[in-house]
């Protein structure tokens, strides 16, 4: 099991890291938090698969815990959803010694996160955390959110977690579509930071034989891989905690994939999915405004395309996704701001390309030509 110290202003907390650990979570938590109650919330499907394993090794420790099943999903991200975990804790006489528990992937950590640092001004949290996504992204760094009808995590908080407890383990049952959404974050990690972890994710998807799949599920190399995107996430996480600056480079892919998420309602993508195709529109932009060569582009694109993406919907216009374009809450005032890469591992903030240009990037990606030809 690795042990990784997360360094944060707010504060610092340990993220474990292993294969098959989850039932020493308990004894592990319990040397950090004195046993105490713990709302443990999940969705269906990861309670299925690990509630039980998850609430007896918390027993074990001394430990108090309810469990809270919800539907799960992105639109379970919501402040009706916080109210459910709201009213429960204050049911089970819940005080701010207790802690939450998100057993589950991104949509349940963020919503759990949410909820726990605005019950009773703040009780301590947990991310167990199920998805490669959650597992590489969305547990680390703090931010924690809800959904509103207007986009995508407009509600939330910076909001540190006392502790992560990763098992890759659990990606075994963990659904092949999933998987690539998840890799769509260690890539973007590879552009953003790190030219070798591209370089292995390259070396890698030449390896697995089967059409358009990048790494097996059950791969002895996602650990390392997932090792490594934890590193670089905390360390930006630690030069700029509340997204003044750097923290920004995270973004890369979101402002095209947060609007193609929105545009389609949440339900035509998965979160890393429409990060992914986000990622092949913004190097395309990259490229169009002479940014980044041709030959890394065509790296990015080929590597992006073995996630095997849905097509784009028929029914998004390109005035819709320019709308969903302008909600996006890293706009600065009336600029839209793009993450785009000049290289492989480096990347800038580009402030107001010109529209025409946008609008161009996004017809070829509706029109199917950037990432399915
Ligand atoms: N807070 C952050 O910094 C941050 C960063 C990136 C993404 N996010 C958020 O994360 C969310 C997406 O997270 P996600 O991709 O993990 O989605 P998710 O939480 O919806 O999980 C994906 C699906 O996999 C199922 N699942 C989870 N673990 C499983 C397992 N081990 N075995 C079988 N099934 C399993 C879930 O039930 C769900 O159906 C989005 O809401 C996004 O906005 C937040």
């Amino acid at each position: 099991m690795y042990t990784i110290n997360m360094r944060t202003r707010q504060k610092s907390y340990p993220l474990f890291l292993g294969r098959g650990i989850l039932q020493n979570a308990g004894p592990v938590i319990s040397r950090y938090l004195l046993p105490r109650p713990a709302l443990v919330v999940s969705d269906k499907n990861v309670a299925d698969h690990y509630a039980e394993k998850c609430l007896h090794s918390l027993r074990r420790a001394g430990f108090k815990p309810y469990l809270e099943v919800l539907n799960g999903g992105e639109k379970e991200k919501s402040l009706a959803a916080a109210s459910t975990l709201y009213e429960r804790a204050l049911k089970t006489g819940m005080d701010r010694q207790s802690v939450f528990v998100a057993l589950g992937g991104g949509v349940i950590g963020d919503l759990t996160g949410f909820a726990a640092a605005t019950y009773l001004r703040g009780v301590p949290f947990i991310q167990v955390p199920t998805t490669l996504l959650a597992m590489v992204d969305s547990s680390i760094g703090g931010k924690v959110a809800v959904n509103h009808l207007l986009g995508k995590n407009l509600i939330g908080a910076f909001y540190q977690p006392s502790l992560v407890f990763g098992d890759v383990a659990t990606l075994h049952t963990l659904p092949e579509r999933e998987l690539n959404a998840g890799l769509a974050e260690v890539i973007k990690y590879g552009i953003i930071w790190d030219a070798n972890l591209f370089a292995r994710l390259e070396h890698l998807s030449k390896g697995v034989a089967v059409k358009n799949k990048l790494i097996e599920t059950g791969s002895r190399q996602l650990l390392p891989l997932i090792l490594r995107s934890i590193l670089i996430k905390g360390k930006v996480v630690y030069l700029d905690e509340k997204e003044k600056n750097l923290r920004r480079i995270l973004n890369f892919g979101h402002t095209f994939g947060h609007a193609l998420e929105t545009a389609s309602r949440y339900e035509y993508y998965l979160h890393g999915e429409a990060v992914a195709c986000g990622m092949a529109m913004a190097v395309r932009l990259a490229e169009m405004l002479h940014i980044l060569d041709r030959v890394s582009k065509q790296r990015i694109i080929n590597l992006v395309a073995r996630l095997n993406l849905p097509f784009p919907p028929v029914n998004l216009s390109i005035n819709t996704v320019m709308e969903a374009l302008f909600y996006d809450k890293k706009k600065e005032g009336e600029e839209l701001v793009f993450v785009l890469p000049s290289r492989i591992g480096k990347v800038f903030m580009c402030k107001s390309p010109p529209a025409n240009i946008v609008e161009k990037v996004i017809g070829e990606y509706l029109q199917g030509d950037l990432l399915h030809n």
